[in-house]
């Protein structure tokens, strides 16, 4: 009896800022799925938004030279400082990119059994693609539409972890529309961390130590969304949590960074030389499992499925949730993965799960 390989299309590159961490990304899990299990095929939803004037006019020519099979693209000046190897993932997966079209089965074509899902920011990890792929009946790893969409949105998630009983930084939301108005000023503490609300890999995010420093940190990050949180900054030890599983959860040992500035940055998060990733974290036990325990209720409280990795800062040894991501960095060396091999699970076995869950969920 011969039986057919599962069709696993993995989904990366996409629309956002984080477009070539997603292809990176997207690279190794295609390198880390067995080749006697899967048939693996890389695929690019941009392909699916040549059309949508939501997207600036470089993205949507790169959209219709996926659609017309021209593979390859240059690297934003932002990652040619990254180091080589993350740039030759990112150069790998851009040559082997397929358009996410055919393979959607939405025109009878070759469809795909399961998406592996490998996005990274808005139109990828933010429950829009997932709602596509529901749609069309498509088994897809990860969060649903609801949990992907709470998660991205940082003050959505800041107000469901917080009625859920978990303590998140102080903060406001700040629109363009407010952003000439005084009120809200006066509830900012500084120091003061300024990010975008949909938007990940710290791009737009700045520190600010006094008010002087406010209106320089707000325009980067409105350069990224138009919705803009402003926190207090919290100080103490950073850590993140892997949560795994669909019904019954998994945390994993945290994980702690040590970055070289103020916080961990876009450089810091993909250069080695910039951080230190210390697994498991160098914290009391009991301080771990509290930690582990607000990942697991941060992970419910959205309705995360498959995987997440929760950001914490760890003040006086007491759990603060930063944000729940639904599409974390798995690239081999990424801090989710690296922290399920201390746990005993290796890359292949851990993106093994994550399809066998996709199926079970889907
Ligand atoms: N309120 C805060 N207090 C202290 N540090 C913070 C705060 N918010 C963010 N940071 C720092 O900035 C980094 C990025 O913040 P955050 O995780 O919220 O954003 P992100 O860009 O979505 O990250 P990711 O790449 O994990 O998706 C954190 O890892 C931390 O170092
Ligand atoms: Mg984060």
């Amino acid at each position: 009896m011969v039986t057919r390989r599962l069709r696993v299309g993995v989904l990366c590159g996409g629309a956002s800022a984080e477009r070539q961490i997603s292809l990176a990304t997207g690279a190794e899990i295609a390198a880390g799925l067995s080749a006697d299990r899967y048939d693996v095929v890389l695929l690019d939803p941009l392909a699916l938004m040549a059309d949508n004037p939501a997207l600036g006019a470089e993205r949507r020519a790169l959209a219709v030279r996926l659609r017309g099979g021209v593979a390859g693209e240059s690297l934003p000046e932002r990652d040619r400082a990254l180091p080589a190897a993350i740039r030759d993932s990112m150069e790998r997966a851009a040559l082997r990119l397929v358009a996410a079209t055919g393979a959607l089965g939405i025109t009878g074509a070759e469809r795909i059994d399961v998406a592996f899902m490998a996005l990274h920011g808005p139109w990828g990890e933010d429950g829009r693609l997932q709602g596509l792929l529901e749609t069309l009946g498509i088994p897809h790893t990860g969060s649903g539409v609801l949990a992907a969409a709470l998660a991205m949105d940082k003050t959505m998630a800041k107000t469901v972890l917080s009625s859920a009983g978990l303590t998140v930084p102080r903060g406001v939301e700040v629109t363009r529309a407010m952003r000439a108005e005084a009120g809200w000023r006066a509830a900012v503490h500084y120091p003061a961390v300024v990010k975008p609300v949909r938007q990940g890999s710290s791009l737009g995010l700045s520190v600010v130590p006094d008010p002087d420093g406010l209106e320089g940190a707000l325009e980067a990050a409105f350069e990224h969304d138009d919705r803009v949180l402003v926190e207090e900054r919290i100080i103490g030890t950073e850590v993140t949590c892997g949560v795994i599983g669909n019904d019954s959860l998994q945390a994993l040992p945290l994980v702690e960074i040590v970055a070289n500035g103020p916080v961990f940055d876009y450089q810091a998060k993909y250069d080695p030389s910039a951080s230190q990733e210390i697994c498991p974290a160098r914290v009391a036990p009991a301080v771990a499992v509290a930690a582990q325990n607000a990942a697991i209720l941060a992970h419910r409280a959205l309705g995360c499925r498959g995987l997440s990795r929760v950001d914490l800062i760890l003040r006086e040894g007491r759990p603060i949730v930063l944000e729940v991501n639904t599409m974390p960095g798995m690239t081999a060396n990424s801090l989710l993965p690296k922290a399920a091999r201390v746990a005993g699970l290796t890359f292949p076995a851990l993106l093994d799960r994550l399809v066998q869950w996709a199926l079970e969920a889907g």
